[in-house]
């Protein structure tokens, strides 16, 4: 076990791995995080970043976090599903109307607890860190949930998300980030889901003629790290870490909402992309085609954790 503090002690290392970029919220908030520590807790803990799949992509981090060869990671919370079903809740579609109510149910009881959901696989969840809205972008135009029949979407590794495409006739692969800009630019899939900021900072836009803003689903985060890390930090030390990290996931979730915004509007901009609008109708096809999902799921997740979900809408 390292001393910190001491004069001899060699500082302590977080490696936060991450597969996005830098110019996306959960990038910002993790050198904001690095920036913090680095001027709070000199000579005790650096932090250091790998940014966009460098260290561990989306399938190995939360293994080489139990390994300790990562401390800290913060991958979308559909990818936990081979720790906890409990986290499927997110990915239900049309689940929440927007980041409003995605913040209403986190904070609540009901939300805080599911942070401690993976508490028995030896992870411990620190918080929720935003992104946003996901949209659907694809090679061919989608106004209504028939234009999507017989086309192949890259998914996060979510059943959720496989039952979503599935109920649209469309058909899902489980791929890592890492992999959809060849997939798309190949044409090895036609289409693929996700925020404004992961659409315009990995250039899918550049290879999607046409993206709807469906707003269908959420991409959020959950930080983590293990727990044999974690508790096994002098009491002091983690304080100061959980601190540090608490004010930049606050910055990341202001850097979220302003570069949703701001990303799409590049995206419009660059005239590379049609941003395709749903009118009432259109959207609630979708909503109609998708909703079935909720049903499936319920045994997993929990009618009740559902139904506060869904509350907090209000
Ligand atoms: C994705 O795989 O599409 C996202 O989870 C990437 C990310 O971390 O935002």
């Amino acid at each position: 076990m390292l001393v910190a503090g001491s004069t001899f002690a060699a500082p302590i290392t977080i490696k936060f791995s991450h597969v996005v970029a830098e110019n996306t919220p959960k990038g910002q908030a993790a050198n904001k995080f690095k920036d913090l520590v680095a001027e709070r807790l000199a000579g005790k803990v650096v932090v250091e970043v790998f940014p966009n799949s460098q260290l561990f992509g989306d399938n190995k981090v939360l293994e080489a976090m139990l390994l300790g060869d990562v401390q800290i990671g913060a991958p979308s919370l559909s990818k936990f599903s081979r720790y906890t079903k409990k986290l499927q809740i997110y990915d239900l579609p049309f689940l929440f109307k927007d980041m409003n109510a995605v913040d209403t149910f986190q904070q609540s009881a009901d939300g805080q607890e599911l942070l401690k959901s993976l508490e028995k696989k030896g992870l411990v969840g620190l918080g929720y860190l935003h992104n946003g809205m996901k949209q659907l972008s694809a090679s061919k135009l989608l106004k209504v949930p028939a234009d999507a029949n017989g086309l192949k979407f890259r998914i996060m590794s979510s059943e959720v998300l496989e039952a979503q495409f599935h109920a649209v006739n469309a058909n899902p692969l489980k791929k890592p980030f890492s992999e959809v800009f060849t997939l798309l630019q190949t044409r090895a899939i036609d289409g693929q889901e996700n925020t404004w900021s992961n659409i315009y900072s990995k250039k899918f836009f550049e290879v999607q003629p046409y993206i709807t803003e469906s707003n269908h689903g959420v991409l959020d985060y959950m930080v983590v790290t293990s727990k044999e890390f974690w508790y096994g930090l002098p009491e002091d030390i983690r304080a100061e870490v959980k601190t540090a990290l608490d004010e930049a996931i606050l910055y990341g979730n202001q850097v979220a909402a302003q570069k949703g915004a701001e990303d799409r509007q590049k995206i419009i901009d660059s005239k590379r992309s049609e941003v395709i609008t749903l009118d009432d109708a259109e959207r609630a096809q979708w909503v109609q085609a998708m909703k079935p999902v909720w049903k499936q799921f319920e045994k997993e997740i929990g009618k009740e954790l559902i139904d506060a979900a869904y509350a907090s809408n209000k």
